[in-house]
């Protein structure tokens, strides 16, 4: 068999990654009423330019009270189909696969941009009321979530599953729900931020059971000719809430529902974890799912070296490496990971006469 490193092509399902280096969704608030823009058709086409296998649009929010901010992307609406298109057709035309994250904030929504502190946005300066499993705040002082009710949850499942198609007809060829990370999904998942005590909270089986149906959901509306990623925050790196052995049980559960690959980060459910994403160890998780359900995994979180890279892909660890912070520092990331490694890999002939070797 043919060895597997950094630029060994990966097919999933019909589809298939270039290499094993995707660009993570990245949130670039700026967006109005959920509207990508030219900087979304420049930002992602570049790091196609650049030699990225995947490119994956950021979180866009299945209703506009799941947006982390005023800026967020949208995808909750059919006008918003046309200009994701745009950026969605120009990845493509540089060879990576288009990808995008559905998502909801839940309670993390209605913040300032990051730019402008971050912080929770009021409803007098433009915010709005936000919504959770159980009415218990990110940090004390914030506004309070409503908790939702049993008829509110199916409305957002179904929310999920009308993004996928217009992700669909937006000619994505990639899905990710964004189940990491503090947002929505992760606040049922773990028992800090679901108190419930109807189905959809105490036990294992009833705190997953939002994310698992808005799977099925998002499966049902997601062609089998296309991959399904789920974003796992493998532990709130806190005493008492959601842990690595927990995540193994879900993503043996999400692997028979259809899900491709499990892409695991961690943290950022409560503001007192021991890490914060990007901060933390979380190779090891993608490892241990990758080895204990059986299923493909995403590596992310620091990495920044093509050395580095290259040895989580050799050493199975992972099926594919997910690039955030270092792939704005360098868009071309890729190519002189290439050139690292010593490994031939053209960029678009516009630009052949700078890749010389
Ligand atoms: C500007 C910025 C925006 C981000 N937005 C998202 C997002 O939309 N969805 C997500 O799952 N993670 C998001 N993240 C987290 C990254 O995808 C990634 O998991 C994290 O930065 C760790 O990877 P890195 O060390 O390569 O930066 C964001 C990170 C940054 C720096």
């Amino acid at each position: 068999m043919a060895e597997v490193n950094l630029f060994s092509p990966l097919t999933i399902r019909g589809v298939t990654l270039r290499n094993r280096i995707a660009v993570s969704p990245m949130c670039q608030y700026s967006c109005e009423d959920g509207f990508a823009t030219d900087w979304h058709l420049v930002h992602l086409g570049s790091r196609a330019v650049g030699g990225a296998a995947m490119v994956m649009a950021e979180a866009a929010a299945v209703e506009a009270r799941g947006r982390i901010s005023p800026g967020d992307l949208g995808i909750y609406k059919d006008e918003h189909i046309a200009p994701l298109a745009r950026a969605a057709e120009f990845v493509k035309k540089m060879g990576a696969v288009a990808g995008i994250q559905i998502a909801h904030a839940g309670r993390k929504a209605s913040c300032r941009v990051p730019w402008e502190g971050g912080l929770a946005l009021p409803q007098a300066a433009g915010g709005w009321q936000t919504v959770a499993p159980s009415d218990v705040p990110f940090l004390a002082g914030d506004p309070v979530p409503t908790a939702l009710n049993q008829a509110e949850i199916h409305d957002i499942t179904k929310a999920f599953a009308a993004a996928a198609r217009r992700a669909l007809a937006a000619g994505f060829e990639l899905l990710e729900i964004h189940g990491a990370h503090g947002y929505l999904s992760h606040e049922f998942l773990s028992p800090l931020s679901n108190l419930r005590t109807d189905q959809y909270g105490g036990s294992f089986e009833n705190r997953v059971r939002f994310l698992v149906e808005t799977t099925e959901a998002v499966r049902a509306v997601w062609p089998g000719h296309l991959p399904l990623f789920v974003r796992i925050s493998a532990t709130d790196w806190k005493e008492g809430g959601w842990d690595i052995d927990e995540a193994v049980e879900l993503a043996k559960i999400l692997k028979t529902k259809g899900v491709d690959l499990i892409d695991c980060s961690a943290g950022a459910l409560v503001p007192d974890g021991k890490f914060q994403p990007g901060t933390g160890p979380n190779i090891p998780f993608a490892d241990r799912i990758r080895r204990e359900a059986g299923i493909a995994t995403g590596a992310v979180g620091m990495i920044t070296e093509p050395h580095q890279a290259d040895g989580i892909i050799r050493s199975g660890s992972a099926d594919l490496v997910l690039i955030a912070r270092q792939f704005l520092r360098d868009p071309y990331w890729p190519l002189h990971a290439a050139k690292t490694l010593g490994v031939e890999f053209k960029p678009p002939v516009q630009y052949a006469r700078a890749f010389l070797a």
